[in-house]
C-alpha cells in the first residue's frame, strides 16, 4: 500500500537520505552567496509579507485553568480544529529545564565540525539532513542533529553528544518532562471532543519520542530560501520550544491558504498536531502544513520533540468518534510503516497523510 522507497540502505531496507554539505559551514565560507540549490522554486519563495494581524495569531493556551474553566478547553480544542497548531503556557516544564536544553543545544551546533560529524547521520539519526531523496532537490538551509529519545531501548548512545557535558543529561530529563506533558495533551486533547479523557492516551500505547534539533544559519537572501520546507508531521503531537533570542518570527504556519507567523513567546511551547492524531482524531484535529523561514544577520536554533503512538500498535481513528454521520476517514497504518512513506521522499506538505484518506468511492 505505500509506494516505493526512492533511496534504501540494502541492509536494512530503510528509506535513508543522501548526504549534502552542511549549511552552518557554507554560510561561514561565503557569507554572500547562496548556492543554487538553495534557491526555493519561485512559488514555494517566502514571502516577507505576513498578516501581523493580532486577532489571526495561533491561540495561547492557559494549561493551569484547563480544569476550571470550561472556555480554556473549548477554546484549546477550538485551536487544535482550526490551527492544528496553539503555545502552551504554565505548562509545568520548569523553565531552567527548557533553558537548559536550549543552551546544551546551542552549545551543540557551536561545536568545532570534526566534533560534530563523529555524531554523523546514520539510519536517519544524528547529525547532518534528512528528507533527501534526489540529487536535484532544492535543499533546506538548514542542519539538524535527530535522536529517538524514548523508549529508552531505542537510542542509538553513539550519536549522543559527550560535549556540551550535561548534553544527555539535559536530554533525558527534557524528553521524560515532555511526555508527561504530551500525555495531558492528549488527555485534555479527548475530553475536547466530548470523549473519554483516556481514549487517545490509549490508542496511543506507551509513547515513543524522537527529537529534532533545527540549526538555522544566517542566510544571505531570506527571501528566496527555506530554512524548512513546508510539512506536516508524522508524530502524534509535536512539542516545540524555539529561540528566545530570536528578534524575528521564523515559524509559520498555513491558514486559509496564507502563511501566519507564530511568535515565539517566554516560556512558551508551540504545540502542534500530528499525522497520527489527525488519524486518530478521525480528522477532527488537524495537522497543518508549516515551514522555517530564515533571517540575513542571525542564526536560530529550535528544538521539536515528537511523540508518537507505539511503534507496534495499529494507528486507526478511535471507534468513539465513529458512527454513521461520521464514517471512518482513514485507512489504518502503523507507526513504522508510516515513517518509511514519510522518510522515502522529500518533506512535502501533508503528502504522507492524504495518503492514508478513504475517498468517497473506496
Ligand atoms: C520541525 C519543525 C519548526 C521550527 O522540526 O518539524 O516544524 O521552527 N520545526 O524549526
Ligand atoms: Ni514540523
Amino acid at each position: 500500500m505505500f509506494k516505493a522507497m526512492s533511496i534504501t540502505d540494502l541492509s536494512t531496507g530503510k528509506p535513508v537520505s543522501l548526504s549534502v554539505p552542511i549549511v552552518q559551514e557554507l554560510a561561514l565560507q561565503d557569507p554572500h552567496i547562496v548556492p543554487e540549490k538553495y534557491v526555493a522554486s519561485e512559488q514555494d519563495r517566502p514571502s516577507l509579507l505576513l498578516p501581523t494581524c493580532e486577532s489571526d495569531s495561533v491561540p495561547v493556551i492557559d494549561m493551569s485553568i484547563l480544569h476550571d474553566n470550561p472556555k480554556e478547553l473549548e477554546k484549546i480544542a477550538l485551536a487544535a480544529q482550526e490551527w492544528g497548531f496553539f503555545q502552551v503556557v504554565n505548562h509545568g516544564i520548569p523553565g531552567s529545564l527548557m533553558e537548559r536544553m536550549r543552551s546544551v543545544v546551542k552549545s551543540f551546533f557551536q561545536l568545532p565540525l570534526e566534533e560534530k560529524l563523529k555524531y554523523e547521520m546514520q539510519n536517519n539519526q544524528g547529525y547532518g539532513q534528512a528528507f533527501v531523496a534526489s540529487e536535484e532537490q532544492r535543499l533546506d538551509w538548514a542542519d539538524i542533529l535527530f535522536l529517538f529519545t524514548l523508549p529508552v531501548e531505542s537510542r542509538d548512545m553513539k550519536l549522543w553528544p559527550t560535549t556540551p557535558a550535561n548534553f544527555r543529561e539535559t536530554m533525558q530529563d527534557y524528553a521524560f518532562e515532555t511526555k508527561i506533558l504530551a500525555e495531558k495533551l492528549l488527555s485534555v486533547l479527548a475530553q475536547g471532543l466530548g470523549i473519554r479523557p483516556s481514549c487517545f492516551v490509549e490508542s496511543f500505547g506507551e509513547l515513543c519520542a524522537a527529537v529534532r534539533m533545527n540549526y538555522y544559519p544566517p542566510c544571505p537572501r531570506p527571501d528566496l530560501v527555506l530554512g524548512l520546507s513546508p510539512h506536516s508531521d508524522a508524530s502524534g503531537i509535536t512539542i516545540l520550544l524555539q529561540d528566545d533570542k530570536c528578534p524575528w518570527v521564523a515559524l509559520q504556519v498555513r491558514k486559509g491558504g496564507e502563511w501566519v507567523s507564530i511568535p515565539s513567546i517566554p516560556d512558551a511551547l508551540v504545540i502542534n498536531i500530528g499525522d497520527h492524531l489527525e488519524v486518530i482524531s478521525n480528522g477532527r484535529y488537524k495537522s497543518v502544513e508549516h515551514r522555517a523561514v530564515t533571517s540575513t544577520n542571525k542564526e536560530r536554533t529550535s528544538i521539536a520533540t515528537f511523540y508518537n503512538p507505539h511503534n507496534k500498535m495499529e494507528v486507526r481513528p478511535v471507534p468513539e468518534l465513529l458512527d454513521d454521520y461520521h464514517p471512518c476517514l482513514y485507512r489504518k497504518t502503523t507507526v513504522f510503516e508510516y515513517a518509511m512513506h514519510y522518510l522515502s521522499d522529500k518533506l512535502e506538505g501533508k503528502k504522507s497523510i492524504d495518503f492514508l484518506k478513504i475517498h468517497e468511492n473506496n
